[in-house]
Order: C-alpha cells, then structure tokens, then sequence
C-alpha cells in the first residue's frame, strides 16, 4: 500500500496561538508606527535595502485593517504562478503584470497603500512596489503556522454576519473565498485545490499546460511528478538530435501511468515539431478515474490529431488490447511507477506485453528509501525477462517539497 507521507518532508511546526499571534501584530505594528523598529530604526537604510525582509507581522491586522485592504494582502498571497516546479520566475513581473494576475484592482492596491503609508506607517512596505514584491514572498519565508494563525483570525472576524460583521455581501463573500484557498494551500500539496501548471522544455517550442485537479482519494495520477520532467526533457532532447534524420519509419509509442500526461505531451509536442503527424501513433494511458483530466491535458496541448488518451490498468491490459489491437509499441514512457511490492511486477509485464523486439523503454524513478526493494526487484524482473538496460544515469531534480533524486535508465529487449 502506497504511503503519500513518505513522498513529503516535514514541515516546520510554529507554536503560536492566534491571540498570541494578535498582541505580537499589534505590539509589532504600533511600534512600526512610532519607528521604533525592533529590527532597525533608521529608515533611510531600509529604504536602500530592497531585499530587507519582512514578516507576518508586518500584514495589516484584522482588527484595525478594513476589508479592502485584508482582501488585497489576501490576493497578493495568491500562489504565484509555477514554470517547471518553480515559482522563480515570477520574480521579475512588473507591478501590472502581478495585479491582473492575482486580480487586484487599482482600487484595493490605494486601500493597502494608505495602510502602510498613512494609517499605520511602515518604511518596508510605503510603495506599491514593495507591497506587491514583498508580501506575496511571506508564502515562502514566512513560518506556515503563523501564516495560519494571521488567515484564521481574519476568518474568526469574519464569522458573525450581523449587523455588527466585519465585511458584508460581496467583499465578505471573496474575503471567505480567498481565506479558504490560502488555507488549503498552506496544508501541503496534497490539500491543495485544482491548478494548471505550465513547463516550459527546451527544445519544445510551446509551453505545456497541464491541468491538475485537487488531490482526493488515491488519485496519484492528478498531481504531475518531478521524474516526468526530467524524463520529459530527456526524451525531448533524444529527439532533438535526430530532427535531421531524412527517412522517418512510423513510430507506435506507449506511456504507461501517464497521470497529468507530461511525458506523453512532451514527447508528442516535440515530434510534432520536427517530424509533423503522419508518422506517428500515440497513446498515454493510466486508471479510470485518472483519464478524464488526461484527455483534457491532451487536448489543451492541441494533440488529439495523434495521441488518445484511455485506460491501460497494468492488472487487465486486455481490455486495452481488444479496444487497440495487440500490435506492439517501438517506445514505452514510464515515469515514477513504482511505489508498492506489486509494480515492479505489473509493470515488467506491461514491457513484455507491448513492447517490440528492439524497442526501447525509457523510465524515470525517483530514489525513495521506502522503496529500494522494489527498485531492487524492478532490475531482478528485467533481467529475468531479457530486458536489458543499455544506458543508466542519476539526477538531481525538484517536486512540490523539494529536491530529489532520480534514475534514469534505457531498457531494450534482447
Ligand atoms: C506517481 S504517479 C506518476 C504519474 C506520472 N507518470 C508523473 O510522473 O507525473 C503514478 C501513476 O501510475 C498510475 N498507476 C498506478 N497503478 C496503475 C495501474 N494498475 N494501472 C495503470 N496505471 C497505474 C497512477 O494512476 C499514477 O498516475
């Protein structure tokens, strides 16, 4: 059975309490106000220090803030959007692009600023432009559970719908939403809701955008794994050497446990770009309840002139084979598909399936301590299979937590 908690690392747990969190804004703020800074005291030096951090201290209080200027942090705290597991890039955005992207409008960004600039001065975050650089930065330097305790009590004042409530109709109803998403998304991936990604390849001219839902049940197959972007860039890059090649033979190529579809999408994007589509049949394949989001990516990527998306479940290929036919595939894609004693087994069987003689599979697993045996059972099947593995090599890559390790290896049957 296939533990979800091994894949993630531990976070670190703050211990304050929200009305400990609300006299250490209020102390904080006040002293801000008055410039007596715990950090620094002298303004003009954090004016030059453009990189001068701040903290959740820093966020207007609920009880002193009006909701304009509670939903403009709240927006501001909006995910930024990720290329390729990595929200760097966001970095360089101009004040413009960020607010249509987290749909601020000029109007709560005057709100916010009068927070900072006349009802509670502070020399860190006095321009729109360290208001819009700075605070979207809490969600990653500042502690989660603070960050936690700010957006709880905020939905504490928001609690009474009265006469007497913090915000009414339309303003409470997003200040909700928005505290409910940022919420969610500060409990790990897996509590997260629906997102689209995007990767951007080289050698792939387009970038991919790959829809994942929210994470319930066992649905691995929604969220995209860090092995399918390396292997996608491999396997790119394998192409990209022969886009010279003259004579191209019709390929048939499999992806086994496809999940969001990257390898696939990636491989056929490329194909497409050097080769066109009339030599080619592609098909990414995983469990039932994981097929509906990857025909959606296949289509979004514009692909469905030669790549069907459908069900391939390793325990029964044969209703794929009586769909299909049993011809064989020249190529089969597998990313991260070993995570319980049985896949080594199902998945060995799916190579000596659909795999021709002389084909080659390219896979891509992530070195997880919990399941070294089954790497290790992985290379026993193969080589008792006459699989062998004609080149092999160690990455170091990125996932939603952090680094971590893959193997690569090209397997070809004798
Ligand atoms: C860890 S995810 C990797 C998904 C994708 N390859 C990636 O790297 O983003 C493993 C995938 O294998 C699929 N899978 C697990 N058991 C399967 C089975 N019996 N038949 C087909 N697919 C299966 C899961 O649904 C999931 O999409």
């Amino acid at each position: 059975m296939f533990d979800p908690l091994d894949l993630y690392s531990a976070e670190e747990n703050g211990v304050a309490t929200t009305t400990h969190f609300a006299h250490e804004m209020k102390d904080r703020t006040v002293n801000t106000a008055t410039h007596e800074n715990p950090v620094s005291n002298d303004k003009d030096d954090e004016d030059d220090d453009e990189t001068f951090l701040i903290d959740h201290l820093d966020l207007p209080s609920v009880m002193y803030a009006t909701p304009k200027m509670v939903l403009c942090v709240l927006r501001l705290l909006r995910p930024d959007k990720q290329v390729n597991f990595d929200t760097s890039m966001s970095e360089s955005r101009s004040i413009t692009q960020i607010c249509t992207e987290k749909d601020i409008t000029p109007n709560l960004l005057d709100a916010l600023l009068a927070w900072y600039t006349e009802i509670w001065p502070n020399p860190r975050l006095d321009s729109l432009e360290k208001i819009c650089t700075k605070i979207p930065r809490l969600r990653s330097t500042s502690d989660k559970q603070l960050m936690l305790n700010y957006y709880t009590s905020i939905l504490k004042k928001c609690e009474d719908n009265g006469i007497n409530s913090y915000a009414k109709g339309n303003i409470r109803a997003d200040l909700v939403k928005e505290l409910s998403m940022r919420i969610s998304e500060n409990c790990g991936r897996t509590a997260q809701p629906s997102m689209t990604r995007e990767f951007n390849l080289d050698n792939v001219e387009h970038v991919i955008q790959l829809y994942e839902p929210s994470l319930t049940a066992d649905n691995l197959g929604w969220k995209t794994w860090g092995a399918s972007l390396i292997l996608s860039q491999k396997v790119v890059n394998l192409l990209e050497k022969n886009k010279d090649q003259k004579h191209i033979h019709p390929l048939r190529v499999l992806e086994l446990g496809s999940g969001t579809g990257l390898v696939g999408i990636a491989w056929a994007s490329k194909w497409r770009q050097s080769f066109g589509t009339e030599n080619i049949e592609m098909f990414v394949t995983d469990l039932p309840d994981i097929v509906a989001n990857l025909k959606k990516n296949v289509q979004t990527n514009d692909l469905t002139t030669f790549v069907e998306a459908d069900i391939l479940d390793w325990t029964n290929p044969d209703d794929f084979i009586e769909k299909h036919g049993d011809e064989k595939f020249d190529v089969i894609l597998v990313a991260d598909p070993i995570y319980s004693p049985n896949h080594p087994e199902w998945v060995v069987n799916m190579l000596c399936r659909f795999l021709k003689d002389n084909g080659v599979c390219h896979f891509e697993i992530p070195l997880r301590d919990k399941y070294a045996r089954e790497r290790e059972l992985l290379s026993q099947l193969l080589e008792r299979n006459n699989f062998s593995v004609i080149s092999e090599d160690f990455t170091d890559g990125l996932d939603d937590w952090g680094a971590v390790k893959y193997v690569y290896k090209e397997i070809v049957k004798m």
